[in-house]
């Protein structure tokens, strides 16, 4: 029978099946179901940048008479007051008691601000790891690429300094250059890279003329572009990539394990289909392999990917040169 361990985020997984981080991960009874149908991990749902700061900027003013300097809570086991934060941190300690797979936190950042302090209360309440869920929408033409990029690096820096669990992070695709800017987030001394994080898309609404959101959940055929991301950079980098987006099937994340992933992280498929949808994709993962006689993950992990099977081409390729000329598709 096929082993479906796999190491990632520093961590080892019995399954490369993860939970992302969504609403479904953010309550104890899911979590114990989640655990349950086979994750390897779950990834709880993320405590926002802003959540954090309220917390920090009430204490700070309590204490600015003394210590300007924010950087002092540092040295002071400050008290969690805020509701929010409070049952956060509570969530990590009760996942951890619960369930015997790993408890990943999660923290949704735009800046690298002081709430950098708090991922230490999150390792302190026992998380495994901890992803940061980093993001500058490139909207601003008055900022220029390498500005947008140093919120990424300063923000990692910043966490690791807190903390000593692996940090990972979980990127979009919005990046001038990103085979460059993940070499080079991949040397900070991350654990590992989710690609990619799926926002929620604006559309327009031609009956009230408004602009509206829509595409909560991901279709099953939008992990192409990940699937491109994972197979050019899984060669390059040095840390694990999950990927992220689109992953409804067990045939869907084998083309990832293939491209060279670590581990995939699911979440649409979840809602659509409930947490069984784990159990049938690591079945479904377990008789491919053993159908190719394959006895661990590390025995076909990345063999497609581009460093691997030297097919840059098939990687690189975004044009429809051969439909130009002529031929029907
Ligand atoms: C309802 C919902 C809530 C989500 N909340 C978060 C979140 O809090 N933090 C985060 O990093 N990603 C969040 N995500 C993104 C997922 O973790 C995942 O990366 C994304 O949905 C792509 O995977 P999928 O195609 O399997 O849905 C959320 C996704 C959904 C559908």
């Amino acid at each position: 029978m096929a082993n479906l361990t796999t190491r990632f985020f520093g961590l080892e997984l019995k399954s490369p099946v993860i939970a992302a981080s969504s609403s479904m991960t953010g309550n104890l009874e899911q979590i114990k179901k989640i655990a349950k149908a086979g994750a390897g991990a779950v990834v709880l749902k993320s405590i926002f940048e802003e959540e954090i700061y309220h917390q920090l900027q009430e204490e700070l003013s309590l204490r600015s008479e003394m210590h300007s300097d924010p950087e002092y809570l540092d040295y002071f086991d400050y008290v969690i007051k805020d509701e929010t934060l409070k049952k956060y941190v509570q969530l990590v300690a009760a996942a951890k008691k619960t369930v015997d797979i790993p408890v990943i936190a999660s923290i949704n950042c735009i800046s690298s601000g002081d709430w950098t302090l708090f991922a230490k209360k999150l390792e302190d309440a026992g998380a495994d790891a901890l992803e940061l869920n980093l993001f500058v929408m490139p909207s601003d033409a008055g900022k220029s690429s390498e500005c947008n990029e140093q919120f990424y690096f300063q923000t990692i820096k910043k966490v690791k300094e807190k903390v000593n669990i692996p940090v990972a992070i979980k990127i979009s695709h919005y990046f001038s250059n990103l085979a460059r800017i993940s070499g080079e987030l991949s040397e900070t001394g991350i654990a590992g890279i989710s690609l990619f994080n799926r926002f929620i898309t604006p559309d327009i609404d031609i009956d009230t003329q408004k602009v509206v959101s829509t595409n909560v959940l991901s279709q099953a055929n939008e992990y192409l572009l990940p699937l491109r991301w994972t197979g050019i950079l899984s060669g390059q980098v040095k840390c694990d990539l999950a990927a992220t987006t689109g992953i409804h099937s067990a045939e869907t994340a084998i083309k990832f394990l293939l491209a060279g992933a670590s581990a995939v992280q699911v979440a649409s498929v979840l809602y659509t289909e409930g947490v069984e949808a784990i159990t049938t994709m690591n079945k479904g993962i377990a008789e491919w392999m053993d159908k190719n006689n394959y006895q661990k993950i590390d025995d076909f992990k990345g063999s497609l990917s581009m460093a691997n099977a030297g097919n840059a081409g098939a990687f690189e390729r975004v044009q429809f040169m051969k439909y130009f000329g002529g031929k029907e598709f």
